[in-house]
């Protein structure tokens, strides 16, 4: 079956409005938000075997090779209560990772702002754009690039941080496209709490090193060790500094090194 009919057999799970496949592109997210120009409705889905120009937060380079991995993203046309929660977007697309990797018997975590974990490394990540109409939002693009086989794991010497595919965590092999629909499905319930409280205890719950204490570098700043205390409602991230001071930051990094 061809990646084209396989995504389509599953089309039911994930009640997208419209989707476009493509063997390669350069980004998933600049199709999206190409077609969001053109009109793409709300949960319209843009998926790619391979990309070419793949993007990470930060402007980082995020490479997705063909045959093993996912990437793909979603259009998002926002209600007004969606609007106010923005902030939750990025642990939305981890949620809906997170969901579906449940269903397979692994348990993930988010690592705060927009990276899925399994055991410790990075299993998948997340990149919110937006795409503006003089001061009008809009439409939203999640993307979203998940390690699912081998080869999608880059050489060790070329990451910022350990990383994992889902196939070796498992032990056996997975269907790329029907995980796809899991996770598309993960995230259409977690989308449907994107307001509630139940939201920001989900966050919570599966937050990385909740409690623990880890290297955190802000913007500008040399790393420091902190204590993880949870996500606010708004996104932000709640810690505590070594001298006992407490805040909450909107950018940063918890550093997760090779070395
Ligand atoms: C990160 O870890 O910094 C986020 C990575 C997000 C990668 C995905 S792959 C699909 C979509 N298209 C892109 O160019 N980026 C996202």
């Amino acid at each position: 079956m061809t990646p084209f009919d396989a995504i389509g057999s599953y089309l039911d799970q994930m009640d997208v409005s419209a989707w476009r496949y493509f063997p390669v592109v350069g980004s998933t997210n600049d199709m999206a938000l190409n077609w969001a120009k053109q009109g793409a409705p709300d949960w319209a889905l843009v998926v790619a075997d391979a990309q070419t120009a793949g993007r990470g937060r930060a402007g980082r380079h995020w490479v997705t090779e063909p045959g093993c991995a996912l990437a793909f993203s979603l259009v998002f046309r926002l209600s007004p209560d969606e609007i106010a929660n923005y902030a939750r977007l990025a642990a939305l697309g981890g949620l809906g990772l997170i969901n579906a990797l449940e269903g397979l018997g692994l348990k993930a975590s988010l690592k705060w702002p927009n990276d899925v974990l399994l055991s410790g490394a990075k299993v998948g990540g997340v990149l919110v754009e937006s795409s503006w109409l003089a001061d009008q939002l809009e439409a939203v693009v999640i993307g979203l690039g998940v390690n699912v086989s081998f080869g999608s794991v880059p050489p060790t010497e070329k990451l910022r941080y350990p990383a994992i595919d889902i196939q070796s965590a498992l032990e056996r092999p997975v269907d790329r496209w029907l995980l796809l629909a899991q996770i598309v499905h993960g995230l259409r319930n977690y989308r449907n709490i994107l307001a509630e409280d139940a939201f920001v205890v989900a966050c919570n719950q599966y937050l990385s090193w909740r409690d623990e204490w880890v290297r955190f570098q802000m913007p500008g700043e040399q790393p420091q060790r902190v204590r993880i205390m949870g996500i606010t409602s708004d996104g932000r991230l709640s810690v505590e500094t070594q001298s006992g001071s407490k805040f909450e930051v909107l950018t940063g990094e918890i550093i997760m090194r090779n070395d």
